[in-house]
């Protein structure tokens, strides 16, 4: 007879059939660098986040080599924005800044560096593109995108990855690499991210909330499953190398859709809402952390996720460090 519960009957026996792990390798750690001086500056709604200005990064990035991370994800917050998010794609820009100083240090030098493109947090008007009448263009935007991917990969950044929205950009992404001799930089594709609420608490960390209306004409619409396995072609298409399905605890149906669809690499971003909602009923005593956090990742792992970008990546990783023991 059939008794399913012979496979769990002891700690060694699970371990044996467990199908998934979370693995430190595969998790990637997002860090908000911020210009100015001697800032460490925590994030209201991210409890144990920060924004660094770069003489004080080494604290965070210390921390990230000591867990064994070995990927960061990178977002600026610049001193001054304006109409055309230059800031993005200035060549003394923060995040160009901070690769360089990452990449000068030998500390440092071998985590991978994954630049977010964008231009939301350097845009006064805090859209991911350039607007005309109150509508964000596309085409006109594409250019800039561009120009601040080659010049994240100049300043020494492994990958990058456009979060904008803008159809076509993965196309002019690659395009404007190759033609700068930039060819082996692989791009990380949001293809599949959605106009979410549980981006809240990252807008604050990255100053880069709209000023005037959403996003919803340019990110997905929650309600929209097939849709997303389009983009996800057209970036497959266009030459992306990885493609991010964002927000992830709400969204597993789609990362368990392109996986069943494609064979590429598939990043869940665990965004910031999500991280939040856990945090502040950890603090409350009312949930483990420990053990939803895990459970969570693990969950991630199961739909189809390879890697994860998540706040919790470096609690994550002393976690497993100590299971290994
Ligand atoms: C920038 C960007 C956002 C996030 C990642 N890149 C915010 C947004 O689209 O408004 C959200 C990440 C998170 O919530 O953790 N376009």
């Amino acid at each position: 007879m059939e008794r399913m519960r012979r496979l769990r009957s002891s700690a060694a026996l699970r371990g044996m059939v467990r199908e998934n792990h979370v693995r430190t390798d595969e998790l990637i750690y997002p860090i908000f660098v911020m210009e100015g001086e001697n800032i460490c500056c925590p994030v209201d709604a991210m409890p144990g986040i920060c924004q660094y200005s770069l003489d004080r990064l080494p604290t965070e990035l210390d921390r990230v080599i000591e867990v064994g991370i070995k990927s960061v994800l990178l977002f600026g917050i610049p001193l001054h924005k304006d109409e055309v998010g230059s800031g993005a794609y200035d060549e003394n820009g923060i995040v160009q800044n901070a690769i360089r100083f990452i990449k000068s240090n030998k500390k440092y030098r071998d985590l991978i560096v994954i630049a977010d493109v964008c231009l939301c947090e350097y845009t006064s008007h805090g859209h991911c593109g350039l607007i005309q009448n109150g509508i964000i263009l596309n085409d006109e935007t594409l250019p800039l995108l561009a120009k601040t991917a080659v010049s994240y990969a100049r300043a020494g950044a492994d990958i990058v990855a456009p979060s904008d929205m803008m159809d076509k950009r993965v196309e002019a992404i690659r395009n404007a690499l190759d033609s700068n001799g930039l060819v082996s930089i692989p791009i990380m594709a949001y293809s599949a991210k959605f106009a979410s609420a549980f981006y809240g608490p990252f807008r604050e960390a990255a100053h880069s909330a709209p000023g005037f209306g959403d996003r919803k004409t340019y990110q997905m619409d929650p309600a929209n499953g097939r849709e997303a396995l389009r983009e996800v072609e057209e970036d497959i298409l266009e030459g992306a190398d990885f493609i991010i399905a964002k927000p992830a605890m709400a969204y597993m149906d789609i990362i368990q859709a392109i996986h069943t669809n494609y064979n590429i690499p598939i990043v869940a971003y665990n965004v910031s809402g999500e991280y939040s909602m856990i945090k502040a009923a950890a603090l409350n005593g009312w949930i483990d952390e420990k053990k939803i956090v895990m459970e969570l990742l693990t969950g991630l792992k199961r739909a189809g996720a390879k890697m994860i970008i998540t706040y919790h990546a470096l609690d994550a990783a002393k976690w497993i460090q100590e299971e290994e023991k």
